[in-house]
């Protein structure tokens, strides 16, 4: 179906694509939050259209106590309510991010290293595809634990502007394999094929699923995969549009699950860093199809 992400659409493509760029190098205006419980209509509509235009949106509040019901009310302000069951998620589906001991201390998330970029449930099925996603801080670090965000529409322009073949190469359905996550003899989690950019409907919206992560991972083996991985991997490293920011107690970020990475960060057992993170199945709400008004 013609459109900017038909590769052979090429007026469409630059139109969306200078539209696109125009928002990059990624000089996002904070929003601020007076309570991010209850917005007022002009909270709600910044947020919104720093979603609708960059596919994210940073706050601020004042509000920096421990409470679940920040990010959940938040996101359904924001037309987010079907939140990804994760398995560590606590049992409301809101997952606590911070060092921790047990089972949730073999996963980098849930330590102070370094998480490298990626995009959220990028092992999940297809059926469980994570289209949006919320961080909030409600501690941050003594040291480090700085965030990085990219657009995953400007990974995708700055790939086909360099290279049609590199947006081919990982659109391709066999791209990228997460290998099954095995418990034992028990299959947890079965193996995940699929690409790396797909569309939700025929002119999309564009989704992502990538991980920089060097082990248990499958990439297609073949020379063009290997050329988009570089030059993704060359974006990544380089590109003015990242945006890079040190979430502070109060502060989050509402996305359409654009790629991400967090720096290792130092914390004191007495001052744990602390981030509320839900995941959920649908996109950030578009202004022009809400469907209750504002608080
Ligand atoms: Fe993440």
């Amino acid at each position: 179906m013609p459109g900017p992400f038909d590769l052979d659409d090429a007026r469409a493509y630059r139109d969306w694509r200078d539209r696109k760029l125009s928002s990059c190098p990624a000089q996002i205006e904070v929003v601020e939050l007076r309570n991010p419980k209850n917005l007022t209509a002009a909270e709600r509509g910044a947020l919104l259209e720093s979603c609708a235009r960059t596919n994210m949106a940073i706050y601020r509040s004042p509000i920096t106590q421990e409470d679940k019901d920040i990010p959940r009310l938040l996101g359904l302000q924001l037309g987010l309510e079907h939140l990804d069951g994760n398995y560590l998620a606590d049992d409301d589906g809101i997952s606590s991010i911070t060092p921790g001991a047990g089972a949730r201390g073999e996963f980098i998330p849930y330590t102070d290293r370094a998480i490298g970029w990626h995009t959220d449930g990028y092992y999940n099925p297809r059926s469980r595809r994570i289209r949006a996603m919320l961080l909030h801080c409600v501690r941050d670090a003594l040291e480090g634990g700085e965030s990085a965000l990219l657009d995953h529409q400007i990974a995708y322009v700055l790939l086909r502007d360099e290279d049609p073949e590199h947006v081919r190469a990982l659109s391709a359905p066999d791209a990228l394999t997460i290998p099954p996550r095995l418990e034992g003899e028990t299959v947890a989690r079965p193996a995940e094929t699929g690409p790396v950019f797909s569309l939700e409907g025929p002119r999309g919206p564009l989704h992502m699923r990538y991980t920089a992560r060097g082990v248990n991972i499958e990439w297609k083996d073949d020379a063009a995969t290997r050329a988009a991985r570089d030059a993704l991997d060359r974006i990544l490293a380089r590109s003015a549009c990242v945006l890079r920011l040190r979430l502070e107690p109060g502060m989050g970020v509402v996305c359409n699950n654009v790629l991400h990475a967090r720096t290792a960060f130092r914390d004191a057992p007495a001052h744990r860093r602390l981030l509320y993170r839900a995941r959920y199945y649908d996109r950030v709400a578009a202004r022009v199809t809400l469907k209750t008004a504002a608080q």
